[in-house]
């Protein structure tokens, strides 16, 4: 069709991006993804239970032909993602028996070890085509802001204290050129005790000389909430902590709404409600483009209703631009004709 591109209409702004998914980059769906966007993330290929599911065996047959793909269509890529507490295999936390690792000097070395010996097989894999990166979500979701130390009880935290995330950065940085920037990247970056831990996380990570360059807001977001002025906030507040720090959209699709109205079908979800999506995309990106720099990059997590983690076998959702036969909705008018 003659639509206007969104990658088009965006890229005075920002790169514009979307997921890539083993069947998402051939045939129609290839060919949205392709006019629409200039930027790709692996939804999942490049999560460590994709990538090193086995220990010592890598499999690298669906991300390589997502960069392939990026490569050959003239796109840069988002890695994603390193140290994160999901899709994580349980032998990274298990001795040679299997049974699970307990703190101990010896199980925190074990533990690094193998975070050193995963980053370095797959950013020495994709070393030939790093020109098409862009950027690295290092570290995902660590922080918990209910914990008075700021960080999430997982497997990682209890057997290397705060050490994994220094070594992931540390480990990133020494094997990817300085124009692929390394970030922390979490969701509910509006949440005023969460922010406040970001901050602490990261002046912590700076004053070690630990090598971050930005911030990801993931932006898993409601149709009412937050706010895109809470969102302007975040973005403002980390700016002016952190001068010169990166700030991207990393993984952005809205829900109808966190406590219902829920559909069964999507059929059933009204016009109106598709229209209230529509006005919200267009309020976010009128947010992102008047924060005029302080957000480079904006991903969505997906393309069209048709592939969405968020829809259910119960909860019908469209939480993205196109519909789930990939025709335009209020939500990509939104975004491309903000008038
Ligand atoms: C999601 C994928 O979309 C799903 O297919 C998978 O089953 C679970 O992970 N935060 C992240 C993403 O950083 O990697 C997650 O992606 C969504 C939440």
């Amino acid at each position: 069709t003659n639509l206007p591109s969104v990658a088009q209409t965006q890229s005075a702004y920002f790169p514009i991006g979307t997921i890539a998914y083993s069947g998402g980059i051939s045939g129609v769906q290839g060919d949205l993804v392709t006019k629409h966007f200039n930027s790709l993330v692996s939804e999942n290929d490049m999560k460590w239970n994709s990538l090193q599911a086995t220990q010592g065996v890598f499999t690298y047959t669906n991300a390589d032909a997502q960069v392939a793909f990026a490569k050959a269509k003239g796109m840069k890529l988002r890695g994603h993602t390193f140290a994160w507490h999901q899709q994580v295999p349980a032998w990274v936390f298990q001795d040679a028996n299997g049974n699970a690792l307990t703190p101990s000097p010896a199980s925190k070395a074990l533990v690094l070890q193998r975070e050193v010996d995963h980053i370095t097989n797959v950013l020495n894999h994709f070393a030939p085509n790093v020109a098409s990166f862009y950027a690295w979500d290092v570290v995902n979701e660590v922080i918990d802001p209910s914990q008075a130390d700021c960080m999430r009880r997982s497997s990682w935290y209890t057997l290397t204290g705060t050490d994994f995330i220094d070594t992931a950065f540390r480990t990133a940085r020494a094997l990817l050129p300085a124009s692929v920037k390394l970030y922390y990247n979490d969701y509910s970056t509006t949440d005023a005790a969460k922010l406040v831990c970001i901050q602490k996380m990261v002046a912590g990570l700076k004053s070690r000389g630990v090598p971050i360059d930005g911030i990801g807001h993931q932006m898993h977001i409601s149709l009412n909430y937050p706010t895109p002025a809470a969102v302007a906030n975040t973005v403002r507040t980390l700016a002016t902590a952190f001068p010169g720090i990166s700030q991207q959209v990393t993984e952005m699709d809205i829900k109808i709404n966190d406590n219902g109205p829920f559909y069964t079908l999507y059929e059933d979800i009204p016009a109106s409600v598709h229209a209230q999506l529509g006005y919200a995309w267009r309020n976010y990106f009128n947010t992102f483009r008047q924060l005029n720099g302080l957000i480079d990059s904006v991903t969505i997590w997906g393309q069209g209703d048709n592939h969405t983690w968020l829809t259910s076998g119960t909860e019908a959702e469209a939480p993205l631009l196109f519909d789930t036969s990939l025709k335009a909705k209020p939500a990509y008018w939104g975004v491309v004709d903000p008038s």
